[in-house]
């Protein structure tokens, strides 16, 4: 569930020499890569790269630089024998690395938001088990969660499948695991999520009477009903009044 996460902060310089139709492309990529708080193993990488081939990098963890190609090696071995460049590039993961990660933890990466869960009935698939049911949390971070079921207050295994967290693409992320089931009467099925962002396990409980959608509409059709009928006697009354002179 805690996988190792590495964080990347990218600062690019993008060169374009065009000459005729044939375009030639240079850029420099540096990258923070930090994977927890204390910013233990905190590296900065520096690349330099021609035609998406990188040919050198500053790796601080080294701290050196590395040449892949000829031009590279040239021009890494003139580099790793100046002090000065040296010390300016490990300068730069205390300045920029060090400074962004502490930024980034308390602006984003120390930040937890709560999962909306929906609880609803699916078809299943040709199985089984005549019903199946769904327990979706949406919008949470950060990424580990558990989501798990139970039947009459026991954790059920068996037939459960879920999908792994699902990345946004916004920072958020979504989960869906489904659980096929054959009913039985009076029993009491729950969707149990835990995470980081709340205090204690959220429970949700399984109302077989009638699925949301279904209620829903029922709600709408009785509150139109009811807002129907009261225009329709202030109209009558008002009509009434009207016709009676009273008006
Ligand atoms: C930088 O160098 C260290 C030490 O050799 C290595 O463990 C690490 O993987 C290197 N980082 C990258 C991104 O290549």
């Amino acid at each position: 569930m805690s996988m190792p996460i590495a964080f990347y902060i990218c600062l690019t310089l993008i060169l374009f020499i065009f000459s005729g139709t044939d375009g030639y492309f240079y850029h420099r990529l540096a990258q923070c890569r930090f994977s927890s708080k204390d910013l233990h193993g905190i590296e900065l990488i520096d690349s330099y790269v021609f035609n998406k081939a990188e040919y050198v990098r500053f790796n601080s963890t080294v701290g050196r630089y590395v040449g892949y190609t000829e031009y590279g090696v040239k021009n890494a071995k003139a580099w790793n024998s100046d002090a000065g460049i040296l010390g300016q590039e490990q300068a730069e993961l205390e300045r920029v690395c060090k400074t962004g990660a502490a930024i980034d933890y308390s602006n984003i990466l120390d930040k937890t938001v709560e999962p909306h869960v929906r609880l609803s009935s699916v078809t299943p698939p040709s199985g089984r088990h005549p019903a199946m049911l769904m327990c979706s949390a949406y919008d949470f971070y950060p990424k580990p969660i558990r989501v798990t079921w139970l039947r009459d207050g026991r954790e059920v295994k068996s037939d459960v499948t879920s999908t792994e967290e699902l990345a946004n693409g916004d920072w958020y992320y979504q989960i869906h695991s489904h659980l096929e089931y054959t009913p039985k009467s009076g029993e009491k099925i729950s969707c149990m999520v835990e995470h980081i962002s709340l205090t204690e396990p959220m429970m949700y409980h399984w109302d077989p009477s009638l699925p949301e959608a279904e209620r829903n509409k029922i709600a709408i059709g009785a509150s139109g009903l009811v807002l129907g009928t009261i225009l329709a006697l202030a109209g009558l009354i008002y009509y009434k009044k009207k016709s009676s002179g009273v008006l």
